[in-house]
């Protein structure tokens, strides 16, 4: 709730037990905001519902409480519209009053939130040795936004990129980079990481002995061989280095610390299985031992198991996502787990949820969440990948967001500095990138197209950072014109100017509807209506050429909040502003 809601509730309240008597004092006056500004700012909806209770007509009821309504300072007028819903024009010095408030506040009006969350974060994941795919990329820039939200709301989140570091596809990785001559105690610089998998993986197919080779190398990884192990590190060295690249050229918050891979959970695998076990939570079967939640069924109709150890004693997925979550619960203190991972993985997670809970780990209190997405198409409406055939390489799209942003820059603003064309490039570049990503519902697909998220208009980045920058050159002019402006006494009157300060005291609440629905959309949404009203604002309200000094300073200010908000939106979503383009 905001706080004008709040005054605005208590108001109502009150007025409605004062009027009707005590026995009403718990009924909610149903404050919203109005979707119409014609229809004022706010909506009071208690008097239909109250009605029927008291059996008087809904405007009769409105018009006994409004009698005893008090708010003064809150509200400019009040109106009984309709069947009986109550209009609410909020008085404009409260909003000038709020609207210093929040430029005062270095969070935005943006309150912390009331329960404090432990959050294991469990985004990116790509895997040693493979490119990452559009899969990653999508969690890794969603988790990022997640990440950066739930920090700013005051909750201590713990990033978990579950690197793919362990299971059979080490043994041929090893055995062909042995062949190629590897030696295991130098450094091995890989460039090209995705064809030494693909090499490998064709030797494997075709080449029994190498396969059988694969085979026992995978027996010596387990059973911590120096030489295997050795192998083993430089492969995960090497694949940390590559998509360490690709973060920090991201500009995500993932470093190397964040790394807690498949194979950190080995030691735990034993000690779950047997727990399991001991609890019934899990039997034998088949030769396996396995996990059947209720209610998970196969297309064939039969129960379908979660593997805890597999008929050769190994263990693999199933086993280490559940020792990853007993692990984040019982060590790490977590009341909350997040899965930042594709929709096609929805199964394995409630699969891997409901026999937490079975086992008595995930207990009420802690809430466990897979956040799936869609995935990304080509123009032609498939899969998005290359020509032939391949998965898009990320430092590829990269570039080229890069260098199509460069161009754009270098033909809009020929007059920038190589060095500043190349900051905004990246500026735009890598903010279209993220944001086409976050935009929309992320359990939709979306279509991949350049020209759609490096334009200019539309809800994309650049049309976002380019109002800010926008707002910048307002400031350059007042600056260079000798106006003083901040901390000026605010004055609102244009409904533009209303309606702006309105939206931004809606800021908190957008940001607390993200925390708990995971969904970064609606940030976007609100930032990208933000820039719209402002746009409007702009049209109608000059700034510089205001009627008064007062006004000039006073929409200097608003126009300051308005900046304030844009830039901590976008860089809540991992992407930058920059001050020219
Ligand atoms: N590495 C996996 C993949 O590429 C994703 C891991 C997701 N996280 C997890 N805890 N299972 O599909």
């Amino acid at each position: 709730m905001t706080d004008v809601q709040k005054m605005l509730s208590e108001a109502f309240s009150r007025a409605i037990r004062e009027s009707l008597g005590e026995e009403f004092a718990a009924v909610d006056p149903v404050i919203r905001a109005s979707t119409d500004p014609a229809h004022g700012d706010w909506q009071a909806n208690f008097a239909m519902s109250l009605a029927k209770r008291i059996g008087k007509p809904p405007r009769v009821v409105a018009e006994t409480v409004l009698s005893a309504l008090r708010l003064d300072g809150i509200a400019a007028s009040t109106e009984i519209a309709g069947p009986g819903f109550v209009n609410i024009r909020l008085d404009d010095a409260l909003l000038a009053r709020l609207l210093s408030e929040l430029s005062a506040d270095p969070r935005c009006g943006v309150a912390t939130a009331d329960k404090h969350d432990v959050v294991a974060i469990d985004y990116s994941a790509p895997n040693v040795a493979k490119e990452m795919h559009v899969g990653h990329i999508r969690s890794t820039i969603i988790g990022d936004a997640i990440t950066r939200i739930l920090e700013f709301l005051g909750h201590t989140v713990l990033r978990r990129n579950h690197l793919g570091d362990w299971g059979t596809q080490f043994g041929m990785l090893i055995e062909h980079v042995r062949d190629l001559g590897w030696n295991p105690a130098e450094d091995h610089e890989i460039s090209d990481l995705t064809s030494l998998y693909k090499q490998a993986k064709a030797r494997f197919d075709a080449e029994p002995e190498f396969a059988e080779r694969a085979r026992n190398r995978v027996v010596a990884l387990q059973a911590g061989d120096t030489e295997t192990v050795a192998f083993w590190k430089q492969l995960i060295e090497e694949s940390k280095k590559h998509f360490g690249r690709i973060y920090q050229q991201l500009g995500v918050k993932l470093t190397d610390d964040d790394y807690f891979g498949e194979s950190y959970y080995n030691d735990m695998l034993a000690p779950v299985a047997e727990e399991l076990m001991a609890s019934g939570v899990a039997v034998k079967s088949e030769g396996a031992l396995c996990v059947f939640p209720p209610g998970f069924k196969g297309r064939d109709g039969e129960p379908v198991p979660l593997i805890v150890k597999k008929t050769d004693g190994g263990y693999g997925y199933d086993a280490t996502d559940l020792a990853a979550l007993r692990h984040r619960i019982k060590d790490l203190d977590s009341t909350r787990l997040v899965y930042v991972v594709g929709a096609p993985q929805k199964q394995h997670f409630d699969m891997i949820f409901a026999a937490s809970r079975l086992a008595g780990w995930l207990t009420d209190g802690i809430v466990a969440e897979h956040v799936p997405f869609g995935s990304i198409l080509g123009e032609d409406g498939k899969m998005f990948k290359t020509r032939s055939g391949d998965t898009i390489s990320l430092n590829v799209l990269i570039d080229e967001a890069l260098k199509r942003a460069y161009d754009i820059v270098a033909a809009k603003s020929p007059n920038l500095s190589e060095e500043d064309k190349q900051k905004v490039a990246r500026a735009i570049g890598i903010g279209a990138i993220k944001y086409v990503d976050l935009c929309n519902d992320r359990i939709k697909d979306y279509v991949f197209s350049w020209e759609r998220m490096l334009a200019f208009e539309g809800n994309t980045a650049p049309y976002l950072q380019n109002a800010y920058v926008r707002i910048c050159g307002i400031f350059r002019k007042a600056a260079e014109a000798g106006v003083v402006w901040e901390g000026s006494a605010v004055q609102l009157s244009a409904p533009e100017e209303r309606a702006l300060v309105m939206e931004m005291l809606k800021f908190s609440d957008v940001l607390g509807q993200v925390s708990r629905s995971l969904e970064p959309h609606r940030l976007c949404t609100y930032i990208y209506g933000l820039a719209s009203m402002f746009h409007s604002f702009y049209e109608k309200c000059p700034v510089m050429t205001a009627p008064s000094d007062q006004l000039k300073r006073s929409r200097l200010v608003l126009c300051q909040q308005v900046a304030r908000v844009l830039q901590l939106g976008l860089s809540l979503l991992g992407i930058e502003t920059v001050e020219q383009m």
